[in-house]
């Protein structure tokens, strides 16, 4: 893949499914990551395999909910790599429920997380890549950001939110600072991400169809690499990944 070799890219909850593949394949391809998420083990973990194989990566403890974090983050790849090419914003939970349940903490939780996660990743890319006049901020929506279904309002909302921002970036940053903006939206994937469901219904139903129609973290990391290789002029906006057989 070209245009991936000798870049830096910063991404948010590496520490599982389509974080930790992303940062395999990216490193892989010879990008230098800067990996950030809560689990600092398993942190370490992957940052040792990238090295053993011979790519370069560094992690740093990252909660997306505090800014100063996220700007801690960055400034961990400014400080070692001196630029920032790629920010992937794929921090994310998604506890779902009914809201007759009023399950108020949840939602504040995905709104804390899904939403200001990602702006608080622009807010410390931004200035930077403004700079470079350069840079690729990939954002993670969902297929639950084009549809809704029930159980899904609150994290549908966060991920048609996170698919508006980008937009707006888009529009704001492309023409003149030439960053590249990119909304991906998976469908099932296989990862960790059902067991924030306190729902055992929903999480049950989640499950079965991640069982049934589930692709694997790496066909998602697969599909960002192919945004990030692109040629500089070339920006894929928006990525819809799903399962052959899945149909919402
Ligand atoms: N799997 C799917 O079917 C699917 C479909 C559409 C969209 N997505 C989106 O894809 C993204 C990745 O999810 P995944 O499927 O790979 O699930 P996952 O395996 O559960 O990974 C979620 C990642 O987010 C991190 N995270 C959660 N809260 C965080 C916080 N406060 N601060 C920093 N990191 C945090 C977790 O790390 P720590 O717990 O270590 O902090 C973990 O690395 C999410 O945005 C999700 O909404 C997934």
């Amino acid at each position: 893949m070209e245009n991936i070799k000798g870049k830096v890219i910063i991404i948010t909850g590496a520490s599982s499914g389509i974080g930790a593949a992303t940062a395999k394949k990216l490193a892989g391809e010879g990008a230098a990551v800067v990996l950030g998420a809560r689990r600092t083990e398993r942190l370490e973990e992957l940052v040792s395999t990238i090295r053993q194989n011979g790519g370069e990566a560094v992690s740093k403890k990252t909660d997306v909910t505090s800014a100063r974090e996220v700007q801690e983050l960055v400034d961990t790849a400014v400080e070692r790599y001196h630029r920032v090419d790629v920010l992937f914003n794929n921090a994310g939970l998604m506890p779902l429920s009914y809201l007759r349940d009023l399950k108020i903490d949840e939602w504040e939780r995905m709104i804390d997380v899904n939403i200001k996660g990602v702006l608080y990743g622009i807010a410390a890319v931004l200035p930077i890549m403004r700079k470079q006049k350069s840079g690729q901020i990939i954002n993670t929506a969902s297929v639950a950001g084009h549809v809704v279904s029930p159980g899904g309002a609150v994290y549908s909302a966060t991920k048609f939110a996170v698919r508006a921002i980008s937009e707006g970036l888009r529009k704001e940053e492309s023409p003149d600072s030439l960053i590249r903006v990119t909304s991906i939206s998976p469908g099932a994937v296989l990862t960790e991400l059902p067991s924030t469901i306190t729902d055992p219904q929903l999480k049950q139903n989640i499950i079965d169809r991640e069982k049934f129609h589930g692709i694997s973290a790496e066909d998602i990391a697969n599909a960002v690499a192919y945004a990030v290789s692109q040629p500089d002029g070339v920006a894929v906006n928006e990525v819809l990944v799903r399962p052959t057989t899945q149909i919402n």
